[in-house]
């Protein structure tokens, strides 16, 4: 079928609607074309997937491939002029968020005993201290601060690296990289240059570990003598970069939102109890890791579309958390809501390995920051925040805010 093209030129990412909604054009889309084409910057076609029903389909048929190396997955720039993927990517060894079954099984297994809600909730009283001793950290300080820097950032990244076992020391080595890594307009020279920057410091990190293992994870997986050196630092690439980045822009992207919306925040502060459902509303309302991609193995239809074998699908994950098909007042922050069924930590055999202790980091964390700071407030106006919509993964740069007297 042809029609009209809502999309002529890539993704339209401008947050035209606010800083926490999705695009106006993204939203219109959905209403209308929930399975839509779109025209990727160099001319070839795709699809585009913004209704809820739609994405949880998508993203529970693994015959929508993840692998880069098949096909031609197009990477749709948003910024006409930027240089778009021509090549599928190779195959990264390890890397198995991009994998399919049965390889992605296999790695995956290797992983999900060690990130049991029962193994998060031993950590609950470790990610507790870390939090304590930032918010203490923060304490000392004369506002304004940024919050990213000296909350939203250290804590999942002190968090991930005792788990991995990689030391915190190295962070402006891992931190760098993977913002740059992170980061859309940037040359494909210049973020390949971030990738290997990362991937050299954690080959040898895993190599050490493999000659004398320790406490930690990947000591824990070095271990495991069929794992080659290259899959490891794949996979230890991964844990990094989805365990500190994530989590990270939530909880400033987090902090942000319930600032704009002091009803919401009142009532969080009111009832700590509600910090729970609060984490998993925001989780929904701001899906900070929103674009996702998929490849058609086969012809497959999809919403009433049928999806032609080799097309590249493009997934909105906030777009789908949007959708008032499925969620009443979507736009609305509401932290009362019953968000179950929220798509942030994606669906299907790739959903976030890390989901467990994502929350548990969000939870500690904002009800750490509210009870602490309770006169907590932005330290500029809000349309000055400086939004990531430059990023992958969706938050702001920093978060300039004050106080007057902490609590202890
Ligand atoms: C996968 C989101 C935190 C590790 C995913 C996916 C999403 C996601 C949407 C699915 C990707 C896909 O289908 O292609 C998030 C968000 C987080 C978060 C929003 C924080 C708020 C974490 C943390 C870790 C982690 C703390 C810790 C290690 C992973 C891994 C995968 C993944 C390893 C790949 C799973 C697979 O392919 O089987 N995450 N994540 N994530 N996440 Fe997270």
């Amino acid at each position: 079928m042809t029609r009209t093209v809502p999309i002529p030129h890539g993704l339209p990412m401008d947050r035209d609607a606010g800083p926490f909604n999705p695009p106006s054009a993204i939203t219109r889309l959905r209403e209308a074309h929930p399975v839509s084409p779109l025209h990727f910057p160099d001319g070839h076609e795709g699809w585009l997937v913004t209704g809820y029903d739609a994405v949880r389909r998508l993203m529970a048929d693994t015959r929508f491939s993840s692998r880069q190396d098949i096909g031609v997955l197009h990477v749709p720039y948003d910024v006409p002029g930027m240089p778009a993927a021509t090549e599928p990517s190779p195959q990264v060894p390890g890397l198995f968020i991009s994998m399919d079954p049965p390889d992605h099984t296999r790695l995956r297994r290797l992983l999900t005993g060690a990130f049991t809600v029962r193994r998060m909730k031993q950590l609950e009283e470790r990610i507790a201290e870390i939090v304590e001793r930032r918010l203490d950290e923060m304490a000392a300080l004369t506002p304004p601060v940024d919050l990213v820097k000296e909350f939203a950032l250290p804590v999942p990244s002190l968090v991930i690296c005792e788990l991995l076992g990689v030391p915190y020391a190295d962070r402006d080595t891992f931190q760098s990289n993977s913002a740059k890594f992170m980061e859309k307009e940037v040359a494909l020279e210049e973020k390949m240059a971030a990738y290997t920057g990362l991937t050299t410091y954690l080959s040898d990190l895993v190599a050490a570990k493999r000659a004398a293992p320790d406490e930690d994870m990947l000591s824990d997986l070095a271990r495991h003598d069929e794992l080659t050196v290259e899959e490891l630092t794949g996979i230890a690439f991964l844990l990094l970069l989805a365990g500190h980045e994530t989590t990270a822009n939530m909880l400033s992207l987090g902090t942000f939102a319930l600032l704009e919306h002091p009803d919401q925040l009142a009532a969080l502060r009111a009832d700590p109890d509600l910090v729970p459902g609060a984490v998993e509303e925001l989780m929904r309302y701001l899906s900070v890791a929103d674009i996702f991609y998929r490849y058609a193995t086969e012809d497959l239809e999809l919403g009433g579309e049928t999806i032609p074998r080799g097309s590249t699908v493009v997934v909105s994950l906030l777009a789908a958390n949007h959708d008032p098909l499925r969620f009443e007042d979507a736009d609305t922050l509401d932290v009362r809501r019953a968000a179950r069924g929220q798509l942030a930590f994606g669906h299907g055999v790739h959903q976030c390995l890390g989901q467990q202790l994502a929350r548990i980091e969000m939870r500690a964390g904002l009800a750490g920051l509210l009870r602490r700071f309770p006169t907590l407030a932005l330290a500029v106006p809000a349309d000055e925040v400086r939004l990531r919509t430059d990023m992958n993964i969706y938050g702001v740069h920093a978060l300039p805010v004050t106080w007057t007297d902490p609590a202890r």
